[in-house]
């Protein structure tokens, strides 16, 4: 199968280089074009623009940062508007909101193609050992098409129905996320301020009921003030104030993750953004700045 893929940043260079390991045939592309040179070193081939990689691909993937890049990558100049047409798919694995998806839906369908919005859940090493989780939407015969691809990239995926629901899961599951970091980070920070040993509460935390994956993974890095970017705070914030527009849309009314997001606006004003989600434990630590990848 011969793939396009738009956007090698820490999710969309670990998903390209996996679908190459599994023997697809990968056209990549990326805003700064330097980030393809690893792919190519693995065999992939390389577009000047989104709009030569679709005229290439019957099927292109994006993964890329938020909403306005999402948008520009498809109606911008050499975008995938131009290229997109009759026969072929676009499959958007990005983190956006449902109104995003349902823009580029509609300009795709007006072009004869087909589309799928498809964000995971899963982080960087997820990312690049096929196991994330895929919340895909929209064009049921084009997701079926990618199967093979959802296969290689994740360890389950769900077909959602209609667009924009793809779009709405994944930001009710990283609000959670959020506001559990912010929970967790405050936790750590009561346990020492209170004369406890902040490594045992994590040992504490890791046999009892609220045990988790993100606890046990992040945890040590936390306690060393230490945030290696697998899943950049920007990111995290962003995915936060989408999650709060979806309450607003609905009425729901969200105060835990309402204070969770002033944390993580906080944090990126500290200039905190493209570290680890994490390094919001800088924050409620009260030391913001100082914190390191
Ligand atoms: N990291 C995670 O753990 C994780 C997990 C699940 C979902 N996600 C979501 O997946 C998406 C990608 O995340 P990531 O961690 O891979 O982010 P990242 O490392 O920051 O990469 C972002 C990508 O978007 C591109 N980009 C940004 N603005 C652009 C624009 N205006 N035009 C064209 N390309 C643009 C970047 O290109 P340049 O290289 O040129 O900057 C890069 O390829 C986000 O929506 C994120 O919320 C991330």
């Amino acid at each position: 199968m011969e793939v396009g893929f738009l956007g090698l940043g820490i999710m969309g260079k670990a998903m390209a280089a996996n679908l190459l390991r599994h023997g697809f045939r990968v056209t990549v592309w990326n805003r700064t074009l330097s980030k393809c040179d690893e792919l190519v070193a693995m065999g992939a081939a390389v577009g000047d623009t989104p709009a030569s990689v679709v005229a290439k691909c019957k099927y292109t993937i994006a993964m890329l940062s938020d909403p306005s890049a999402a948008l520009s990558v498809v109606f911008d100049k050499d975008g995938v508007l131009e290229q997109i047409g009759e026969g072929k798919g676009y499959v958007d694995m990005s983190t956006v909101d449902a109104a995003t998806s349902c823009k580029i839906s509609e300009a795709v369908k007006q072009k004869g193609g087909a589309f799928v919005e498809a964000p995971v859940s899963g982080s960087k090493k997820p990312a690049e050992d096929g196991q994330l989780v895929i919340l895909a939407a929209g064009d049921k015969a084009l997701y079926d098409d990618m199967v093979p691809a959802f296969d290689v990239l994740g360890k389950k995926s769900f077909f959602l129905g209609e667009m924009g629901n793809g779009a709405k899961m994944k930001l009710v599951v990283n609000m959670i996320m959020g506001s559990m970091m912010n929970a967790f980070s405050e936790g750590l920070c009561l346990a020492d301020k209170s004369g406890l040993s902040p490594q045992t509460l994590l040992d504490v935390l890791d046999l009892g009921a609220i045990a988790n994956p993100m606890f046990k993974m992040k945890g040590p890095s936390m306690l060393q003030g230490s945030y290696n970017p697998a899943f950049p705070l920007k990111h995290q914030q962003k995915d936060m104030r989408l999650a709060l527009s979806l309450g607003d849309e609905n009425a729901v009314s969200m105060p835990v993750a309402a204070a969770s997001n002033e944390a993580f606006k906080k944090a990126r004003s500290l200039g905190l953004g493209d570290l680890d989600f994490s390094a919001v434990h800088e924050v409620l630590k009260g030391t913001g700045g100082q914190a390191k990848a």
